[in-house]
């Protein structure tokens, strides 16, 4: 049977031996290598279960774990062990919520954790042997990484807002995610417009406590949609708290939201201040909404440029989402797709008839799960949303 392959994340040299003490008798050589040799390894490596220990600080670890989770992929996800000198509750909550399997505190659990290593790996090597496929996650969203997904045009009314909203609700509505939806338009906030709620907390009430911030901060101050039940975290709407609200603060934020949610959906504005552009840096996905016009083609070239020359990569990231379309739109699909570089996903009709009531009634634009007569954007945005579900 082939030899189960290890790999030991270790920092400090005194714990790496004392751990090698322990483990090299029984298994033989563990490969080994230090936290900031991972980026550059674990290809390589490709281990089956990995033992991290404490980093510099708990957030490079977390981030290293979701970098390897990112890298290694779902297929052939290892098993993360982790091992720390405190008793850290917080800390041992985030890395759960990331997936790490098992958690001990040395010296105390030394044996504890050898012993569980123990069994680890004879699982491991039953599941190598019966050649089992890794068990299906039983949710349709993975628990605990939240995907970050952002709305973005450098042209104003093309429709972010509604389609945010839209898109949000409607993953809530038609998976078991749980879902937050962040209102980046700091200064003057509109996501509360269609989504048929005042704005009685907001972003800013996490700045007390956004050096120290946690999950539970987070859902202390998020509001509920009312129809939907997704979580939301809306606009201060204030220009002079916007100011106070720094690019480190939603990198944070977005950090902390990752970990608690399925599902984060961001609003953005279109001026690229350093807290768009982190937002857009942080996503997965960037719905870039386009309207058939020469000024909107004009403006995504312009947007495309800069992000260029700041040398954000969206390559893969991008994704056009075309507006508005009618009859009487200035320019065609087909025009427009000699201009842009990134795919067209989906393609969103005007829909005034459908849109205006129920925003002119404050009302959303998606309020069940089986719903006889939706609009037809919702109908569109459904659509789409469940090619995204898989
Ligand atoms: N597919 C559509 N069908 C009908 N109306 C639409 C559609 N998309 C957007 N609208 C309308 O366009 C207007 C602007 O939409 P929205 O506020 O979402 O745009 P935005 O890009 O967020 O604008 P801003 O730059 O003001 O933030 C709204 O009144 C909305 O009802
Ligand atoms: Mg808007």
């Amino acid at each position: 049977m082939e030899q189960v392959k290890m790999l030991l994340v270790c920092d400090n040299k005194q714990l790496k031996s004392q751990l090698h003490e322990e483990l090299l008798p029984v298994y033989g050589q563990v490969e080994t290598i230090t936290s900031s040799e991972v980026r550059k390894e674990i290809d390589r490596i490709s281990p089956q279960i990995i033992i991290m220990t404490d980093g510099e600080k708990d957030e490079s670890s977390i981030e290293l774990i979701e970098y390897i989770q990112d890298e290694i992929g779902d297929a052939e996800l290892p098993v993360f062990i982790y091992l720390s000198h405190k008793a850290n509750f917080q800390l041992l909550r985030d890395l759960i919520r990331i997936g790490v399997n098992d958690f001990f505190v040395l010296p105390e659990e030394l044996a504890n954790f050898l012993e569980r290593l123990e069994r680890i790996i004879l699982t491991v090597k039953e599941r190598q042997h019966s050649e089992l496929q890794p068990l299906p996650s039983s949710q349709a969203m993975k628990k605990g990484k939240g995907e970050i997904i952002s709305f973005y045009s450098g042209k104003g009314g093309v429709g972010r807002t509604l389609l945010s909203t839209l898109f949000a609700q409607t993953i809530k509505l038609e998976s078991t995610a749980s879902v937050l939806f962040i209102d980046l338009n700091l200064q003057y906030g509109g996501a509360e417009k269609y989504l048929g709620v005042e704005s009685a907390r907001s972003i800013a009430d996490l700045l007390p406590v956004i050096d120290e911030l946690n999950e539970n901060h987070v859902h202390n101050v998020v509001m509920k949609e009312t129809y939907s039940k997704m979580d939301l975290l809306l606009s201060p709407r204030d220009a002079e708290i916007a100011e106070t609200i720094t690019e480190e603060h939603i990198v944070r934020l977005l950090r902390t939201c990752r970990r608690a949610y399925d599902m984060v959906v961001i609003d953005l504005p279109i001026n690229m201040d350093p807290i768009t552009f982190s937002a857009l840096e942080e996503s997965e996905v960037i719905h870039y909404v386009l309207s058939l016009d020469t000024p909107a083609i004009s403006n995504y070239k312009q947007v495309t440029n800069l992000l260029k020359r700041l040398q954000m990569d969206t390559e893969g990231r991008m994704k056009v989402i075309v507006n508005r379309m009618d009859r009487s739109s200035e320019l065609t699909t087909a025009d427009v797709k000699e201009f842009i570089v990134d795919p067209i996903v989906a393609k969103f009709k005007e829909d005034r008839k459908g849109v205006q009531p129920l925003i002119n009634k404050g009302e959303p634009l998606r309020k069940e799960t089986k719903e006889k007569k939706i609009p037809t954007l919702s109908k569109q945005v459904r659509k789409y949303v469940l090619t995204q579900l898989k």
